[in-house]
């Protein structure tokens, strides 16, 4: 059923658990997050990177996600993850996303304040929740690369809050899209201190690779939405080698989906577990489409 995301991220900050983002990448991963989210009776972030929204079509995508989140038995919020597209943020308010992130983190500051607010702007009539980046995140995601995390500041970080109304913060925090190599240097302070000085919910990037006393530790603090993109793609790249690997005489591709599927199920339910989310959704009945 439908959410949105702030309300979805102050009620688990009040709670102290976090709601795992997934990005997603066809109908396949859709189902599979949305099936663990309804075992596990938790909220739950269905994302979307620009490149998958390209690939599978905006307008189609969007009807084929509202129809199954709509259909599912707890809270989803459909978001746009990491837009530096203004034109492209506006199609996806329209199209029926809930929430998008744009990032112009890689902007010098005040531009990065006026693009946001021109998004915000935009958004805000349509009732979309806007995240927004303060820093400069390491790795890659989708398209957008950076070499080294350019660290948030606090009093930086609250004048984004503050002149762009945006309704979940992403400070660079020291974690990195993509495969570490080597333990993070987190910032687990300026986590705190903004769960802390802010009612804007604080969201953490590159989820895939941190220790699971990484994570209790960002959620205790007030961190309360995760971001989960490799992970995904390992486990569903892995599971179609092994099933391909194990049924080389065999066309079946259903039955190939469903051996995928709940391998991605399986890879999504123990984050919901060590995030606290499981439980915190009530079934009201509605059914997976
Ligand atoms: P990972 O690929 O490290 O899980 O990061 C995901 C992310 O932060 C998407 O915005």
């Amino acid at each position: 059923m439908k959410s949105g995301l702030n309300e979805m991220l102050v009620r688990a900050q009040g709670e102290h658990y976090a709601v795992a983002a997934f990005n997603i990448l066809n109908h396949l991963t859709l189902s599979a997050v949305l099936e663990a989210a309804a075992q596990e009776k938790s909220p739950i972030i269905i994302q979307t990177s620009v490149t998958t929204v390209k690939a599978l079509g905006p307008a189609a995508f969007a009807k084929m996600a509202r129809t199954m989140i709509e259909a599912a038995p707890v809270p989803a919020v459909l978001h746009l993850d990491h837009c530096q597209d203004v034109d492209l943020c506006a199609r996806c308010c329209d199209l029926g996303w809930d929430s998008i992130m744009f990032d112009s983190s890689h902007l010098p500051f005040e531009e990065n304040i006026k693009t946001t607010q021109r998004v915000r702007r935009d958004a805000r009539p349509k009732g979309v929740d806007v995240e927004g980046e303060v820093g400069i995140i390491a790795g890659t995601e989708d398209d957008i690369s950076h070499a080294e995390t350019s660290l948030a500041g606090y009093d930086e970080t609250m004048r984004y809050i503050r002149e762009t109304e945006v309704e979940a913060i992403a400070p660079a925090i020291g974690t990195a899209h993509g495969v570490y190599h080597g333990v993070p240097k987190i910032n687990f302070e300026l986590v705190g201190k903004l769960a802390a000085g802010t009612p804007c919910p604080v969201v953490v990037h590159g989820g895939t690779g941190l220790e699971d006393a990484t994570f209790r530790r960002l959620i205790e603090l007030g961190a309360s939405k995760i971001n989960i993109s490799t992970a995904l793609k390992q486990a569903y790249v892995d599971a179609m080698r092994q099933y391909l690997t194990e049924n080389s005489g065999t066309v079946n591709p259903l039955k190939l989906d469903r051996f995928v599927m709940d391998r991605v199920v399986a890879m999504v339910v123990p984050f919901l577990r060590l995030f606290g989310s499981s439980g915190k959704a009530e079934h009201t009945g509605g059914k997976a489409v």
